[in-house]
């Protein structure tokens, strides 16, 4: 069910071959996924789909999210949903999908990974119809540019972010990605050149609730690196990267912190995160956290 293939230069892949969301993997079959998972590669079921119904299909359009946003965004832990429009708030109609896409991506990562159930946090849910050229007011949030993902205001204080992924389109159309190069090459050219922040910043951005929680020096770090990495017109241009293809109807789980990731092209997908603290990895030295804070020769969190 299993096999590792390395499709060009050497960035790691998983393939499993399952059409269910309820499997069943050996310890063998988890320490594998786990590794590759850890090693910064990438989980590929091309066979996964995540199933709606054509009573559900209508709902599955651009026009659910509310203009100036990117994406509908759920929390399956309250139910509350944000950046649809008010009609398909009062509709109802898009809660039950993303409720299901949380619960599906739950079971997959919770049977597939080593990990101790009770230490994977259950984060956002996101459904995310547009083309990805479409709503990029500026080079920060062009997903088209390689980065590796951090975000303003959930400092996730040294987590890991694992993300399922589902490529739902109706017309068969695939996504395309582009991977970079190891987190640890990215943060040896990018670390140079961050400012240390002021002290009392962390705080005071918490006290005017531009946070939800406080930035360690660690996640004000990783921002300025997935600042840096796409601002840096000659960086996107000449580091090496792989193109990655998923088809309409599949499933990939990564760890977004680590693998520097752009999306080249699709459209309509579905994304579940997990939070994952860095002490209950099978490798804690391979997080970023702990790949940092060994380059800055301090701790960051
Ligand atoms: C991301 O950069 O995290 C989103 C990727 C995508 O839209 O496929
Ligand atoms: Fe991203």
């Amino acid at each position: 069910m299993l096999g590792e293939r390395f499709p060009s230069d050497s960035f790691p892949i998983c393939r499993i071959e399952t059409d269910r969301w309820h499997s069943t993997f050996s310890q063998s079959q988890q320490a594998q996924a786990t590794g590759v998972l850890e090693a910064g590669g990438l989980i590929l079921l091309p066979r996964l789909a995540f199933q709606i119904s054509d009573y559900e299909r209508p709902c599955l359009m651009p026009q659910c999210v509310r203009q100036g946003s990117k994406h509908v965004s759920f929390d399956p832990r309250t139910g509350a949903m944000r950046g649809a429009t008010r009609q398909v708030q009062r509709a109802k109609s898009l809660q039950p999908l993303l409720q299901r896409y949380a619960e599906q991506a739950a079971a997959l990562v919770r049977s597939l990974f080593a990990y101790d159930v009770r230490s994977l946090e259950v984060a956002r849910t996101s459904f995310r119809p547009f083309e990805t050229s479409d709503r990029i007011s500026s080079w920060r949030k062009d997903d088209r540019r390689l980065h590796v993902d951090a975000f303003p205001s959930s400092p996730n204080q040294g987590r890991r972010l694992l993300r399922v992924f589902s490529n739902v389109n109706p017309e068969g159309r695939e996504r395309v990605w582009n991977v970079g190069e190891p987190f640890e090459a990215v943060a040896r050219r990018f670390l140079p050149t961050i400012a240390r922040r002021w002290p009392g910043q962390a705080r005071l951005l918490y006290a005017l609730r531009i946070t939800r929680s406080l930035r360690t020096e660690y996640d004000q770090i990783m921002l300025q690196i997935h600042d840096g990495m796409k601002a840096d017109d000659s960086y996107q241009a000449s580091v090496a990267s792989t193109q990655l293809s998923f088809p309409a109807g599949s499933t990939w789980v990564l760890q977004t912190d680590a693998v520097s990731h752009a999306a080249l092209s699709g459209q309509f997908m579905f994304e579940q995160t997990f939070l994952l603290p860095v002490d209950r990895m099978q490798d804690p030295s391979r997080s970023p956290l702990r790949i940092l804070e060994r380059l800055a020769g301090r701790r960051l969190a």
